[in-house]
């Protein structure tokens, strides 16, 4: 089969070329670099440095495809609040665009990487598919909007649309060097340097972390089983609950760093208790945790270890400055 990977360069999207490409399909993808990284491209894959919200390009570059792995996104949720144009154009118009270029080019099949922010605050967690979504940030909102965008789509032109929504994702290949997401790489490259790592509000939020490899698996069989066809699918672990202190505790202990971590206000609109029930992936997709949250860290700091710490890259630009927005990233403290 030939599968076309949107943001190729990214941690997930490069996962999934990998995976594709040791299940012997061909790969191709794009990305317009706003985060990932070039190197994360696997060699066997056709990269083009292409934004996809360009409808034109898409459409060339759609021909023949079989499959979609919708990943192109700008996911930074906390950002959101900040940069809504941003995340809202690569989000809501790149998602309008690759399906108006995937239904032209008569494709069979997009996996939609949606996100659990689109849950925003249950009253009970684990957050289940079937609750009704109630996204709480401009990019909850956009990866709903994208989701529905989708589904009408589909119900006219006949695509077929999964929407997987993996959550806290940790593993190499993530972007450590990016102060606005990614909370565990962003942790990990502050302690190799020898800097205490910054938490917002009490650190009391909760979160589950899962491991790339184990989401992959589940990925995978996404382009291609006909029972997922118009479902949304939670895929990730639903044990191992931590608090955001002891992420920072369990990584200080891997590394054997002495933790004194700076607190900073909380940040607008962040949800607190977000974790997600894994039963509709276990039934339908066999999920199986297989990595334990310390061997997943222990994973990810080897990567960073081995590509040297880096200094933190100011890359986006924050649209709304006012006396909200976190001192975290005006003063550049990270
Ligand atoms: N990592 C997680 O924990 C997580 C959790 C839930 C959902 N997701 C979803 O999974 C997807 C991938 O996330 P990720 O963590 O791999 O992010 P990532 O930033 O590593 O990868 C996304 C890639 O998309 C590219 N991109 C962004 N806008 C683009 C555009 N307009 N055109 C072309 N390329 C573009 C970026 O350059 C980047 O390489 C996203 O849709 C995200 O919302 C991720």
């Amino acid at each position: 089969m030939k599968i076309f990977i949107t943001g190729i360069a990214g941690f997930l999207g490069s996962h999934i070329a990998e995976a594709m490409l040791n299940e012997g399909h061909e790969v191709l993808g794009c990305d317009n670099l706003i985060g990932g990284y070039l190197e994360n491209v696997p060699d066997e894959a056709t990269f083009y440095q292409i934004d996809a919200k360009y409808l034109n390009s898409m459409n060339k570059l759609l021909k023949d495809v079989d499959i979609i792995y919708h990943t192109a996104c700008t996911a930074y949720e906390g950002l959101s609040v900040f940069s809504p144009h941003l995340i809202v154009q690569n989000t809501v118009l790149t998602t309008t665009t690759v399906a108006s270029a995937a239904i032209s080019q008569g494709i069979k099949r997009i996996v939609n990487c949606s996100s659990m922010a689109r849950y925003g605050t249950q009253e009970k967690i684990p957050f289940t598919e079937d609750m009704i979504p109630a996204p709480q940030d401009p990019y909850g909102i956009s990866k709903l909007s994208a989701e529905h965008l989708l589904n009408c789509l589909s119900q006219v032109h006949n695509i077929e649309i999964v929407h997987a929504v993996p959550h806290n994702i940790i593993g190499p290949r993530q972007k450590y060097d990016d102060p606005f997401r990614n909370v565990a790489s962003i942790m990990i490259n502050m302690m190799l340097q020898g800097r205490q790592p910054i938490i917002y509000g009490d650190g009391n939020q909760k979160r589950c972390f899962s491991f790339v490899q184990d989401d992959i698996d589940c990925l995978k069989k996404l382009a291609f089983l006909p029972e997922v066809v118009g479902e949304v699918i939670n895929i990730g672990p639903d044990d191992e609950f931590i608090t955001i202190n002891e992420l920072a505790e369990t990584i200080a202990d891997l590394i054997n760093f002495k933790l004194n971590p700076v607190y900073m206000p909380d940040r607008p609109q962040e949800v607190k208790m977000a974790t997600c029930s894994a039963d509709k992936a276990r039934k339908i997709l066999g999920y199986e945790t297989k990595y334990t949250l310390r061997q997943g860290l222990q994973e990810m700091i080897n990567y960073i270890q081995k590509r040297g710490p880096k200094k933190f890259r100011y890359h986006l630009d924050i649209e709304i400055v006012n006396d909200k927005t976190p001192k975290t990233w005006l003063n550049k403290m990270f």
